[in-house]
């Protein structure tokens, strides 16, 4: 078994707040991150694949995930509000740990669809935030 990682980008603001708590709590847990117009961040999402290599001599078609990501992430993500935009997040506080939950699960949705037959399994999702932070997520059943 082979794993191919490919890369993408795509920016996008967030502003971590639960709204079931009260201002005072979410400015003692999010601290800067909470202030109320939000911020932004360039994040990089890794998509790691795994999968014996087929009669074309690759494990996936790279032109079919990056399809997959740029309808399932990248249009519905780039230049958002995560907050306003996003209907996940209408509840769920956007911190990096659910937008990885997030991502898995929309591509998870679409893949037997994208990758008929078999072919090559989704193993991890990797999001980098910022320079001094990643996240990453191991898919074992997918
Ligand atoms: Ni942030």
């Amino acid at each position: 078994m082979i794993q191919v990682t490919r890369r993408y980008r795509f920016s996008a603001s967030h502003r971590l707040h639960a709204p079931q708590l009260s201002e005072e709590l979410n400015r003692e847990i999010y601290g800067k991150c909470n202030h109320p117009f939000g911020h932004g961040h360039n994040y990089i999402l890794e998509v790691t694949v795994g999968g014996a290599i087929g009669g074309d001599g690759r494990v996936v078609d790279p032109r079919r995930l990056d399809c997959l990501v740029e309808q399932e992430v990248i249009q519905r993500l780039d230049h958002r509000s995560l907050n306003a935009d996003v209907p996940e997040f209408s509840e769920l506080v956007p911190t990096t740990e659910n937008l990885a939950v997030v991502i898995a699960g929309r591509l998870d949705a679409c893949w037997k669809q994208m990758f008929p037959g078999g072919g090559p399994r989704i193993e991890k999702i990797r999001l980098e935030e910022t320079g001094n932070n990643s996240f990453e997520l191991k898919l074992s059943k997918l």
